[in-house]
């Protein structure tokens, strides 16, 4: 069906079909600033100005927008012929940033600017309004844009500062918290010594007080040598893209010929794979390839993977005839489109012989609960037949001390259910072999070296025999030239 729109001051006319969501709809338009996130609408990252309204797209259906004016991050600031996109401040009007994207950048309001494109428009539409706006204006307007690693503080810094030059007032240029000597987890109150330089005066107990966040700033507790580089404001290298909303996310990116995963996940908590029938699903035109625990190498990984040498235990492998949990891998499935690789999922048969699941952390540890890691080859499993993974013991000073001492002690249980962080931006991989056969991986992640150091294994990668550190492992990856790894979130 068709439907017309203003996008970005221009007449448009889409054609969609009935179910296609307006945050598809846009960015098949090529508006990447708008980005992939949540898919729930809860994060905000896919915001549009939509008649003057942020609203969320990937929760509204394109023909939802039919008459309707739409504004993107690209139409903020539209590129201009022959302007660079790092001519940071080149003179107003014809600056090829936006004040709200200069003040963005010039504050450290943008670490990996994901959320930035929707924190931008959000500030926009208030901006539109309201030209003085105050602090709590500014964190209303931009409240229903999450943020994963920047936080607010420098956001709301950033658009009082817009907002003040769009008034045209001066505005002073950006000062960095000092650093602190000896750390800045020492956040002690103190007083200050002798030599402290002298604070504002919005200082509080001798420590000055930033005026956004009311929290007390490190303190300099020695003279600092007058330095280049060290105390300095710095513009991240790759800020104006960000602030540009440019397409550098893994999900931002398509390949010529690119095929498209999708995984067929348990329906059970815990079950053996009796038996599973795929020959239809590989049948199917557009279908390149079907994979289960029967196509793919046993080799034991432990996903955490956050340091070296790997903590165990490695309990875990690419595919399993058994499965673990609602939602566990089962088949993986490479087709050319999405849609072909969802009807080749429905294509497959198993069967599964459906086993005792245990579903309290107490009552799996209890003698005769269901084993979850009866395999033979897991390594490292702290005591699996009672279902404990793992055992860490922390202890940190003089607890019976601590107790003593204490004005008041408590005694309960507490418990807490699984906890995700607010991801926001997918878990998105896009992998390929590239002129010269080296592998490519392109995925959300701040360490593609613990990402190379898992991967390779599980694909015989000539680089992971060499992988002993991450240090180890890049210089032999550089050495082969067999092994690449891009990372597509910068933290
Ligand atoms: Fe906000 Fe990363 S800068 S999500």
């Amino acid at each position: 069906m068709h439907i017309h729109l203003t996008l970005n001051g221009e007449q448009t006319t889409w054609d969609t079909a009935p179910h296609e969501l307006l945050l598809t709809a846009l960015r098949r338009a090529g508006m990447w600033s708008v980005k992939h996130g949540c898919e729930t609408g809860e994060c905000g990252a896919c915001a549009v100005l939509l008649d003057g309204k942020l609203i969320n797209t990937c929760t509204r259906l394109a023909v939802q927008a039919h008459g309707a004016a739409i504004e993107t991050l690209e139409h903020l600031a539209p590129d201009q012929p022959g302007r660079r996109d790092n001519d940071l401040h080149a003179p107003s009007p014809q600056a090829t940033l936006h004040p709200l994207q200069r003040a963005f950048i010039e504050t450290g309001a943008i670490q990996c600017g994901f959320c930035t494109p929707a924190q931008l428009l959000a500030a926009k539409a208030l901006l539109d309004q309201n030209s003085e706006p105050d602090e709590a204006q500014v964190r209303e307007a931009i409240a229903g844009v999450l943020c994963r690693c920047t936080g607010y503080a420098r956001p709301v810094q950033a658009v009082l500062r817009a907002a003040a030059q769009l008034r045209g007032e001066p505005v002073p240029p950006v000062e960095m918290p000092a650093i602190t000597v000896g750390g800045l987890a020492d956040q002690q109150p103190h007083a200050p010594p002798d030599d402290t330089p002298e604070f504002p005066d919005d200082s509080f107990g001798g420590r000055p007080v930033d005026t956004l966040t009311r929290t007390r700033l490190p303190v300099m507790v020695v003279a600092q040598p007058e330095t280049h580089v060290v105390n300095k404001a710095e513009t991240k290298v790759d800020a104006v893209k960000l602030a540009k909303g440019r397409p550098v996310f893994t999900d931002d990116m398509t390949l010529p010929g690119m095929l498209h995963a999708a995984l067929l996940t348990s329906p059970h908590a815990h079950a053996r794979i009796r038996s599973i029938e795929v020959a239809a699903a590989r049948a199917l035109e557009g279908v390149h390839a079907v994979l289960t625990h029967q196509d793919v190498s046993r080799v034991m990984y432990a996903s955490g993977g956050q340091s070296y040498p790997q903590p165990h235990p490695y309990d875990q492998v690419s595919l399993d005839s058994k499965v673990r949990h609602v939602g566990d891998r089962v088949a993986v499935v490479a087709a050319e489109t999405p849609e072909i690789a969802q009807r080749a999922l429905a294509l497959i048969e198993v069967d599964y012989d459906v086993l005792p699941a245990v579903l309290d952390p107490l009552a799996a540890m209890q003698e005769g609960a269901p084993q979850i890691h009866d395999e033979a080859d897991a390594v490292g499993i702290h005591d699996a037949a009672h279902n404990r993974s793992h055992h860490i013991h922390v202890k940190h000073g003089d607890l019976e001390k601590g107790f003593a001492e204490a004005a008041w002690t408590f005694e309960h249980e507490y418990r807490v259910h699984q906890v995700q962080q607010a991801a926001i931006e997918p878990h998105a991989c896009i992998t390929y072999w590239d002129e010269d056969d080296r592998l490519v991986v392109r995925t959300s992640t701040q360490v593609p070296f613990h990402v190379r150091r898992i991967i390779a294994p599980l694909l015989a990668c000539p680089c992971a025999a060499s992988a002993s550190s991450s240090r180890a492992s890049a210089v032999a990856s550089a050495a082969n030239r067999k092994c690449s790894w891009r990372t597509s979130a910068h933290i």
